[in-house]
């Protein structure tokens, strides 16, 4: 049985095998460019099993974990993504060798040898900030450049550089000079165990420190961390002596020993975020369809709303779930809720856009409260082009529902963010009509082939590159 795990720095050495056909890392992951759009043709009826793939959050601090180790580390279920892409090429810029095969990702990170992080790569993801903990931890000093990532409100790094003080470093915060980020060990050496408490569960500064304390020389307290730390870090560990490493995993105070770590082996597990998304698509479009693998205590929150609404959900199998939202009676439809989003185990703020377009299609009103981000409702104003009725004042939002106002139909719209993107393609499922996305490249970032996966459910989606127009 496969054992997905989320966050593991390993104390076995671990020795590659050179069967398998490797190559150095590509590129894009399909055949997108800026111009590259999503045409949808609605209203769909989807049918049948999608396969969810391996968890975008958990193999970006994954992959900035293997710097934490010696030897090699292979990563099993790695998505082929954008944000992987550009992990990749962070760790290679600093002279890490990586290696990709059949989902699978060789990570060696011997041969690191730099502490400044190529600037362009960083500003593409949120995760590349990542590296901050285990390159100061390691060589003592770093300079990084602020992240970048979905525009979806003020994303500050402040409790990451204060926890790493907190373990003994100098942090200076240029953001005027060069917008980077310079640290040093205050010993001029390496980090020292400490103790800090986030003023927020932040699921990136969590990271960071985790990464940062499993190298540093003592024992680290941190409190109040993300339970969820990097999409649910819950017990599934499968190096049975990690746990001497960390104690707390899944709770809000972690504590941990700094130890020398080597590369390993694991498996990374399924992105609930996908998952909730297609558990969403059959929702919208009154379909029944199945799906794995899904970890179900990953997606309970969603689980429950869905079932209020209306939805028919039965676990298949461990990892095999199946939502139906077929109408039982002419007349039977799907009921508004309301949501607020909160840090896990709330409600996740990565499917408040996905929701926001279902509830369009629901009877009734219903109360949407973004309170983890402050700006993440930039995808109302396109819904609201599919001729959604919603009223949006700061981070919370009525939508009103099909007998309210709402008759969703097709229209030209544009991704201005990765989930807010999703939300519009299952819009466009429910749309009356042809529904054409822009910006797509927004929803690779973090969904691996959605529209073939889609397409083998029965939805009429195509991925079209308009020809460059000949003068
Ligand atoms: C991670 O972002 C995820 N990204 C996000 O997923 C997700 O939305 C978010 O966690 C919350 O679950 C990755 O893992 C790469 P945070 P992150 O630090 O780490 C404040 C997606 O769609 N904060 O938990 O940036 C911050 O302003 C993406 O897959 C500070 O104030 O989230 C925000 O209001 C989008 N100071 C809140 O915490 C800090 O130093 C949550 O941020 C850090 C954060």
């Amino acid at each position: 049985m496969a054992l997905f795990c989320n966050f593991t720095i390993f104390q076995k050495p671990f020795v590659p095998s050179c069967s398998s056909q490797k190559t150095q890392f590509s590129n894009t992951p399909q055949n997108t460019n800026q111009d590259t759009i999503f045409k949808i043709k609605g209203p769909a009826t989807l049918s049948g099993h999608v396969t969810i793939s391996g968890s975008k959050n958990s193999s970006l601090a994954l992959l900035a974990a293997t710097l934490c180790c010696s030897g090699s580390s292979l990563l099993h279920n790695v998505p082929n993504i954008s944000d992987i892409q550009a992990m990749a090429s962070i760790l290679s810029s600093l002279g890490a060798k990586v290696e990709s095969f059949d989902g699978k990702m060789m990570i060696n990170s011997d041969g690191v040898g730099k502490v400044e992080v190529d600037s362009e790569e960083m500003k593409k993801i949120r995760g590349g900030f990542f590296v901050i903990g285990p390159l100061l931890a390691r060589f003592g000093e770093v300079v990084v450049a602020l992240p970048g990532g979905c525009d979806i409100g003020k994303r500050p790094v402040d409790l990451h550089l204060r926890g790493l003080r907190a373990l003994g470093s100098v942090v200076e915060l240029r953001q005027v000079q060069d917008g980077k980020v310079w640290a040093h060990a205050a010993n001029g050496k390496g980090l020292v165990g400490g103790r800090f408490q986030l003023d927020y569960p932040s699921v990136g500064a969590t990271a960071t420190l985790m990464m940062a304390a499993s190298m540093a020389d003592g024992i680290t307290v941190l409190l109040n961390v993300a339970k969820v730390m990097i999409e649910g870090i819950s017990t599934d560990v499968f190096v049975p002596d990690y746990w001497a490493l960390i104690k707390g995993a899944g709770t809000d105070t972690l504590v941990i020993w700094g130890k020398s770590l080597y590369g390993s082996e694991c498996v990374i597990r399924p992105d609930r975020i996908e998952a909730s998304t297609f558990m969403i698509a059959a929702a919208i479009t009154r379909s029944c369809i199945s799906m794995s693998p899904v970890i179900p205590s990953s997606v309970s929150c969603l689980i429950d709303k869905l079932s209020e609404a209306g939805c028919k959900i039965s676990q298949l199998d461990q990892h095999i779930l199946r939502v139906s939202a077929v109408p039982a009676y002419v007349g039977d439809d799907l009921k508004s809720f309301g949501i607020k989003t909160s840090p896990f185990p709330g409600f996740p703020t990565d499917l408040q856009p996905q929701i926001m377009a279902l509830l369009t299609t629901c009877n009734g009103s219903s109360l949407v409260e973004e309170s983890v981000f402050d700006n993440r409702m930039t995808h109302a104003r396109e819904l609201q082009k599919l001729s959604a009725r919603i009223q949006v004042s700061k981070s919370s939002a009525v939508v009103f529902g099909k007998d309210e106002g709402s008759s969703l139909c097709g229209s030209p719209v544009t991704a201005r963010d990765l989930r807010g993107g999703a939300s519009l393609i299952l819009a466009g499922l429910a749309a009356k009509g042809t529904t054409v996305i822009l910006k797509i490249e927004h929803i690779e970032r973090g969904y691996e082939k959605i529209d073939t996966k889609l397409q083998i459910l029965g939805a009429d989606i195509e991925r079209l590159t308009p020809l460059p127009v000949l003068l």
